[in-house]
C-alpha cells in the first residue's frame, strides 16, 4: 500500500460515478444521522465531498439555521459540487478548496465532521483521523464511511468474469489504497480515546440499476493500474466477458458493504 494521492483524480467519468454513488447511499446517510440525533442549527463539515457527497443530507440535517461546509482538494469536484448546490438551492452549504492534510479550517469549529471514502483511497488513516479530531469541537461527532467489498456480488451465480473483474480491482485497491480500513474503524477511533458505534449497509440493486456498472466505471478509471497487474489483452477479454454476463436478463446484484462508524470526541 503506497497510497497518498487519489488514484482516480482528474477524470470526468469520476464526477458522474461519484454523483450516482452519492445518490445511492443518501438513504443510509439519513438513517445514520437519525441515529446520531438532532442536528438542527449544527455546523457540519463534509471532508473531501467530491461531486456531491453528503452535502444534501447534511443540509437537511442542520436545517436553515445550521451551516454545512464541503471541502475538496480538486477544482473539478468543487465546481460540480457547486452546480449541484445551486441546482438544489442548498442555501446553508458553502464549498471551499482545502487540503485535509494541511487544513486552513478553524480547529474545533464543527459539531460534526464526516469523511466518506477518504481513508480507503488515500490510505493515511492515522493522519486523516488526526485532522478530523482537530476540526471537531469537544463533544462533537466524527463520522467515517468506508467499504468492505465482501458482499459485492452479481446474481444469480455463476458470474465468473464479473467475479474475476472484482478480484482484480481488489488487487489494485490493495496495492495502491487501503480497502480494508473500514473494518479497522473502531480500533482507529479507540486510539483517539473515542468509543465508536458501527452500522453496515448493503443494497440489493435490481436489474438495469446503473450502479450495477460500478466495476466497469472503476476499471475505466483504474485502467493503467489494472494493466500493470495483468496482460492488456486478457483485461479486454475479461471486461467483454463481464459485460456479457451483466447484460443477461434479470441480472441483479448486491453492493459492497458500506461501513458507517461514528463517535464523539470527549468534552
Ligand atoms: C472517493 S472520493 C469521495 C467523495 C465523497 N466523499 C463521496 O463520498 O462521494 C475522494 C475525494 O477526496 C478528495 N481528496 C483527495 N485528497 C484530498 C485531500 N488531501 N484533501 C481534501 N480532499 C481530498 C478527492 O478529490 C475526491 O473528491
Amino acid at each position: 500500500m503506497t497510497g497518498n494521492q487519489y488514484l482516480l483524480a482528474g477524470q470526468s467519468s469520476e464526477l458522474d460515478r461519484l454523483q450516482l454513488q452519492a445518490r445511492v447511499w443518501e438513504p443510509a446517510g439519513r438513517r445514520l444521522l437519525a441515529d446520531i440525533g438532532e442536528g438542527r442549527g449544527a455546523r457540519a463539515l463534509d471532508v473531501g465531498c467530491g461531486a456531491m457527497g453528503w452535502l444534501r443530507v447534511l443540509s437537511e440535517w442542520v436545517g436553515p439555521d445550521g451551516e454545512v461546509v464541503g471541502t475538496d482538494i480538486d477544482d473539478g469536484m468543487l465546481s460540480t459540487a457547486d452546480q449541484f448546490v445551486a441546482a438544489e438551492e442548498l442555501r446553508n452549504v458553502a464549498l471551499m478548496k482545502d487540503d485535509l492534510f494541511a487544513s486552513d479550517l478553524q480547529p474545533e469549529s464543527f459539531d460534526l465532521v464526516h469523511a466518506r471514502f477518504q481513508m480507503s483511497p488515500l490510505g493515511r488513516a492515522q493522519e486523516q483521523m488526526e485532522s478530523y479530531v482537530r476540526l471537531v469541537r469537544p463533544g462533537g461527532v466524527i463520522v467515517l464511511e468506508d467499504l468492505d467489498i465482501g458482499s459485492w456480488h452479481f446474481n444469480p451465480p455463476p458470474t465468473p468474469a464479473l467475479d474475476e473483474l472484482i478480484a482484480r480491482l481488489r488487487d489494485v485497491f490493495e496495492q495502491w489504497a487501503d480497502p480494508h480500513v473500514g473494518r479497522r474503524h473502531p480500533e482507529l477511533f479507540r486510539s483517539f480515546d473515542i468509543e465508536a458505534s458501527v452500522r453496515a449497509d448493503v443494497q440489493a440493486l435490481p436489474p438495469g440499476h446503473p450502479y450495477l456498472w460500478l466495476p466497469f466505471q472503476f476499471a475505466a478509471g483504474l485502467d493503467g493500474a489494472l494493466r500493470s497487474l495483468m496482460d492488456a489483452e486478457k483485461l479486454e477479454q475479461l471486461k467483454a466477458q463481464a459485460e456479457t454476463e451483466l447484460q443477461q436478463p434479470n441480472r441483479w446484484g448486491t453492493t459492497f458493504t458500506l461501513l458507517q462508524s461514528w463517535g464523539r470526541r470527549a468534552k
